[in-house]
């Protein structure tokens, strides 16, 4: 196998998945190398802002918090959707791993006595989320950073994954794109571990960053691995009107209110017993049935004002959503109501995995957004995603170091499987990079955004999925004659959108399948053609499988219980 590389465990995505993973599998005594597209501290984990959940109990006026509560709120917000003891897990583990992140130098925000502060956040029985300030990703995200630094961890930067290389069906490595240079190689490992992200780029108004495409969660689907629950998009209350940045729902945990064009808060309507810090899916709709019924602003929006709050809490608990209304907004919110509307944020579904992140692929594990261990189900509660990513990213770490510690499979990264994978990526890619006569990816990628914006988005119905998937297979047909503006090899950036554009597609087409099949209305996902939770016919996953000629097959698995029966949501 001279000239590919060869780690034990190679982590895909530097965020705060891939790289709390990266501790592990380090700390195991295992070889690692992290592959990411973008340096791993411009990981679209740096935007989070509000917090990350802990059941501490750390809040002079909450009571007592435990892991059980945690659990309870997560599994009621995911509107039963999620397997009841993956959200366990979730919150079980939550205190111990948001304390190593403060042992490790996390700056948290704090309450007079010293200890980490923690605030409301919506659909939470307890004030659970722990903050600093409104820049929490970033914290956490440079923390694991130098954590990473310190072990020493190999970084392969800027190294765009065109594919999992699979042999006799089991993950053995990846080939990827050198960005600065356009060089194509093959990494072999014993284990990949995917830890890349949403999505939220298939939609039009998003909070997600530019380079949120869900390549890997394309890569994993064409390497096998099956996907769930995909047609559950969180689509969150606040973001900020024009250009759909984040406006934390830690502004709402605060004592934020939502006013409409008449003046009036209105969530007394939709949660009269906890308003703004109704769970996200709630609030999003509320805000749109709002601008729908001719109550909102000029445009499609309403109002998040905290002027009430005064210039200093401002300043000290929101300095970053502060900034960002003046930079983009040019509203000061010390002075004037912030202009906010739902936008897309988060993609619930993702790679299916189990607790440890093994996927049904051997050899290949997910973490993070990407994948789905169904925690969050038909709706994540605000503060869980971060959450997630390091418990999740902690136990796939361990796993991955497990199974590259048992040798992998005997022949599990054979030279000719990458050889081959790289050989055909390399015809592909200069195929492509000659091609000069065909439609640019961006206008096929203008239509699928708007495609799902305005048919697969907050209020969904039968006759607009149809159509959506229907218009997402004639953007595959036109996909086929793409055609790239240069065929230059260094920072190419419209090779690598072509190159995402494929795997968008194919996970815009099925979340819209899922969506126009799922005939009942649960969390994010709302058909106003069947507006009531159906756990008779629909308290199961939606599992979508790429099938022969790259069709995706959709197939039920039933939710797992633990004991939480599905009541009817109430808030
Ligand atoms: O609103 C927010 O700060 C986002 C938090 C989250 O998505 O968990």
């Amino acid at each position: 196998m001279s000239g590919i590389s060869r780690h034990d465990v190679l982590i895909a995505g530097g965020g705060l998945a891939g790289l709390r993973a990266a501790v592990q599998v380090h700390d195991a005594g295992r070889s690692v190398a992290v592959v990411s597209k973008v340096y791993p501290i411009r990981s679209h984990s740096g935007a989070a802002q509000g917090g990350v959940n802990a059941s501490l109990g750390n809040h002079p006026d909450g009571g007592d918090d435990s892991w059980e509560g945690h659990a309870f709120d997560t599994i009621k917000g995911s509107d039963y959707l999620a397997d009841q003891p993956r959200a366990e897990i979730l919150a079980q583990d939550a205190p111990v791993r948001v304390l190593e992140m403060e042992h490790w130098g996390a700056y948290f925000s704090r309450f007079p006595d010293g200890r980490i502060a923690q605030r409301p956040f919506g659909g939470a029985g307890f004030p659970r989320t722990c903050y600093a300030a409104d820049r929490t990703g970033h914290q956490l995200l440079h923390t694991l950073w130098e954590q990473c630094l310190k072990r020493g961890i190999t970084f392969l930067d800027e190294w765009f994954v065109t594919r999992i290389v699979t042999h006799d069906g089991r993950a053995g490595g990846v080939v990827a794109l050198h960005v600065p240079t356009g060089e194509l190689r093959a990494f072999a490992a014993d284990v990949v571990l995917i830890a890349g992200g949403g999505y939220g780029r298939v939609f039009a108004k998003t909070t997600n960053a530019y380079i949120n495409t869900g390549s890997l969660t394309a890569a994993a689907y064409r390497a096998g691995a099956r996907l769930e629950d995909m047609e559950f998009i969180q689509f969150h209350p606040t973001t900020l009107y024009g250009t759909n940045i984040l406006m934390t729902e830690g502004v709402r945990g605060e004592g934020g209110y939502l006013v409409n064009a008449e003046g009036k808060r209105f969530m007394d309507r939709y949660a009269p017993s906890v308003l703004e810090l109704a769970p996200r899916d709630i609030v999003a709709r509320a805000i749109q049935t709002e601008v729908d019924e001719g109550r909102g602003f000029e445009g499609g929006y309403v109002q998040l004002d905290i002027r009430h709050l005064g210039g200093d809490v401002i300043k000290e608990k929101l300095p970053g959503i502060r900034q960002i209304a003046m930079d983009f907004a040019g509203v000061d919110p010390i002075e004037e109501p912030i202009p906010v509307q739902p936008g897309q944020h988060y993609s619930m579904g993702g790679v299916s995995c189990d607790e440890n992140g093994e996927t049904d692929v051997p050899g290949l594990l997910a973490a993070g957004e990407c994948s789905c261990v169904s925690v969050h189900g038909a709706n994540r509660l605000g503060g869980n995603s971060l959450l997630e990513t390091l418990v999740f990213g902690k136990r796939a770490g361990d796993r991955a170091a497990e199974i590259a510690g048992a040798g992998g499979a005997p022949d599990a990264s054979p030279a000719d499987a990458l050889a081959d994978a790289l050989a055909e990526e390399r015809g592909a890619v200069e195929a492509l990079r000659k091609r000069t006569d065909g439609e640019r990816q961006i206008e096929i990628r203008r239509d699928m955004q708007r495609t799902m914006t305005e048919k697969v988005g907050l209020f969904r119905d039968g006759a607009r999925c149809v159509d959506a998937v229907r218009e997402i297979a004639r953007l595959r047909t036109r996909y086929r004659r793409v055609a790239l503006g240069s065929g230059h090899a260094a920072f190419n950036y419209d090779l690598i959108d072509t190159l995402e554009l494929r795997g968008m597609l194919e996970l815009a087409e099925i979340t819209a399948l899922g969506a126009l099949v799922r005939q009942e209305s649960r969390g994010s996902h709302w058909r106003t053609d069947h507006p009531k939770r159906d756990d008779t016919n629909w308290l199961k996953h939606t599992m979508a499988t790429r099938g022969k000629g790259g069709q995706p097959v959709i197939d039920y698995e039933d939710v797992v219980m633990a004991g939480y029966e599905p009541t009817e949501r109430t808030y």
